[in-house]
C-alpha cells in the first residue's frame, strides 16, 4: 500500500495567529462558540482530515497584563475534553483529539473521561499526553512553581501506565449481560489495578467497560530528550513545532529510531510537525490575506511570544541585539533548544525573532501549488508521516485549506478521498492494542 498522509487539525477557535481573532471574517467570540467549533470540525471531516485536536493549558500564562490583555485564545477556550464530548454526536468519522495535562490531573478520572469519549464517539478518541508549561498553571493545583522537568516526566511516564491499566480493567469479552444468570460481567475478567508508586496509588478497577478502541489513541508534543522518550515509548502520533526540513528529518529520524530500539514498529509512530497556511488561488493574493492580520498585530505581542518560548527575558533589550545566553528556563526545553539553534546558525537578532513571529511564525503563505509542494517535500524526505494543519485565523484559512490545498494533496496522490475506517486508530492505520 502507499503511504499517506495524516491531517489533524489543530484548532484553536480564536485562530493560532496571535490577532487573529480581530480580523472581520473571524467571530470575535468564536473562542467559546460551539456552534462556530462544530461548523469548522465538518469541515474538517468532509475533507477527511484524520482528527481535529483541541489543545489545553491549565491557567492563564503570566504574561505582562497590557500582552496578556490582547490574547484571546489563553483567555477564553473550551476545556478539550468537554468541547469533544460536545462534538461527538455533531459528527460521525473524524478523530477527537484533546489535550489533557499528566501534571495537573488525576490518572483515574482521565481514563475515565477518555474512555467515555471513546465509547460516546463510536471509537475516535485522542489524547495528547502533556506535562504542561508553566507556573501559573501549577498554582491552581496547590503548588506555587511547575514541577521541576525531570520530575514532570517521571509523574508523565507512570501517570500514563495508570491510565493505559486502568483502560484494560475488564477483558473485552467480559461484559457479558446474561439477563437470564442475571451476570452482567463475568468476574474472571475483571481486573484491579493496585498500582502504588512514586506519584499514584490508584487501585481500580475503572467504573468502564474497554474502550472502543482498547487504547484511545495517544499523543505526545514535548521535543526535550525527556519528551522525546515518552513519545518514543507510547506516542502513536508526535505533534513537532514546524522546522526547516534539515531539522525535522533529523528529529523524526531519532524519535522513530528510540521507538524501534523499544521493539515498536517505527512505522506505528507517525511523525506531525506543525503546518500553519495562509492560502489562495495566487501567491500574491495569499501575501495580501495575510497582509490583513498582520496589519493587526501589536508589536509587543510578538516579542512576548518569543519570550514565552524561549522562556528567557528579552523583552529589556535593543531589538539588534543578538539573542542573550539561555535562561535556565522551567517552561518547555524542546522549545528553547530549537529557537536558539535556529537563531545561532542565522545569526538573528531578537528583532528578528520577533519579526518572524510577526509574519506568521513559519506559516506557509502562497499557492496551494506552494503549499502542496512544501507538503509533499516533508512527507516524500521521510521529515513527516503528514501535519498538524493550524489556522491563523478562521474560518478563513480552513476553509481555504480544505477547499485548495485537500483538492491538490489527492490529485498528487498523497491523501485520501474518503475515510476507510470508522475509528480514528483505523484512519491512522493503527492496530487496536491488546490488553496486557
Ligand atoms: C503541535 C503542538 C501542540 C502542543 N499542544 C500543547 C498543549 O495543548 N498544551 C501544552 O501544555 N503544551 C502543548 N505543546 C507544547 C509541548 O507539549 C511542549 O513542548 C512541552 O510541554 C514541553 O516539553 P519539552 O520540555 O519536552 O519540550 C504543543 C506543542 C506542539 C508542537
Amino acid at each position: 500500500m502507499t503511504r499517506k498522509l495524516h491531517l489533524t487539525g489543530f484548532v484553536k477557535p480564536a485562530g493560532e495567529y496571535p490577532a487573529g481573532w480581530r480580523h472581520p471574517d473571524s467571530p470575535p467570540a468564536a473562542g467559546t462558540d460551539i456552534r462556530f467549533l462544530a461548523e469548522q470540525v465538518r469541515r474538517l471531516e468532509a475533507a477527511t482530515f484524520d482528527a481535529v485536536f483541541l489543545p489545553d493549558l491549565t491557567g492563564v500564562p503570566d504574561v505582562k497584563p497590557d500582552v496578556l490583555e490582547r490574547l484571546a485564545v489563553v483567555n477564553d477556550a473550551f476545556e478539550p475534553l468537554t468541547a469533544l464530548s460536545a462534538l461527538a454526536p455533531l459528527t460521525e468519522r473524524i478523530g477527537l483529539l484533546g489535550t489533557v495535562s499528566t501534571s495537573y490531573s488525576q490518572p483515574y478520572t482521565v481514563a475515565r473521561a477518555l474512555a467515555s469519549l471513546d465509547h460516546l464517539s463510536g471509537g475516535r478518541a485522542g489524547w495528547n499526553v502533556v506535562t504542561s508549561l508553566n507556573d501559573a498553571e501549577a498554582r491552581n493545583f496547590g503548588a506555587d512553581a511547575h514541577l521541576a522537568h525531570a520530575d514532570r516526566y517521571r509523574r508523565a511516564e507512570e501517570f500514563f501506565d495508570v491510565v493505559a491499566g486502568l483502560w484494560d480493567s475488564f477483558d473485552d469479552d467480559a461484559v457479558t449481560r446474561d439477563v437470564e444468570s442475571g451476570r452482567y460481567f463475568d468476574p474472571d475478567g475483571l481486573h484491579r489495578l493496585d498500582h502504588d508508586g512514586e506519584f499514584f496509588r490508584v487501585a481500580g478497577p475503572l467504573n468502564i467497560r474497554r474502550p472502543i478502541q482498547g487504547r484511545p489513541v495517544i499523543a505526545q508534543a514535548g521535543s526535550s530528550g525527556a519528551g522525546q522518550a515518552l513519545a518514543a515509548r507510547i506516542a502513536d502520533l508526535v505533534f513537532t513545532r514546524a522546522l526547516p526540513v534539515e531539522d525535522a528529518l533529523p528529529h523524526a529520524r531519532a524519535i522513530k529510531a528510540q521507538a524501534a530500539a523499544l521493539g515498536r514498529d517505527p512505522d506505528h509512530v507517525l511523525v506531525l510537525p506543525e503546518l500553519a497556511t495562509v492560502v489562495a488561488p495566487t501567491r500574491a493574493e495569499a501575501e495580501d490575506r495575510f497582509a490583513e492580520v498582520r496589519d493587526l498585530l501589536h508589536p509587543s505581542v510578538a516579542l512576548a511570544d518569543v519570550e514565552y518560548w524561549t522562556g528567557t527575558r528579552l523583552a529589556h533589550l535593543p531589538l539588534d541585539s543578538p539573542l542573550p545566553p539561555p535562561a535556565d528556563s522551567n517552561a518547555s526545553r524542546g522549545a528553547q533548544a530549537e529557537i536558539y539553534r535556529q537563531a545561532v546558525r542565522d545569526g538573528l537578532t531578537v528583532g528578528d525573532l520577533a519579526r518572524e513571529v510577526a509574519e506568521g511564525d513559519g506559516a506557509v503563505i502562497g499557492s496551494p501549488t506552494d503549499v502542496a509542494d512544501h507538503i509533499e517535500q516533508l512527507f516524500t524526505a521521510g521529515a513527516a508521516d503528514g501535519f498538524t494543519v493550524s489556522f491563523p485565523w478562521l474560518p478563513t484559512t480552513l476553509t481555504a485549506f480544505t477547499q485548495l490545498v485537500v483538492p491538490e494533496l489527492r490529485r498528487r496522490g498523497l491523501f485520501r478521498t474518503d475515510y476507510e475506517g470508522t475509528t480514528l486508530r483505523e484512519h491512522l492505520g493503527l492496530g487496536r492494542p491488546a490488553a496486557r
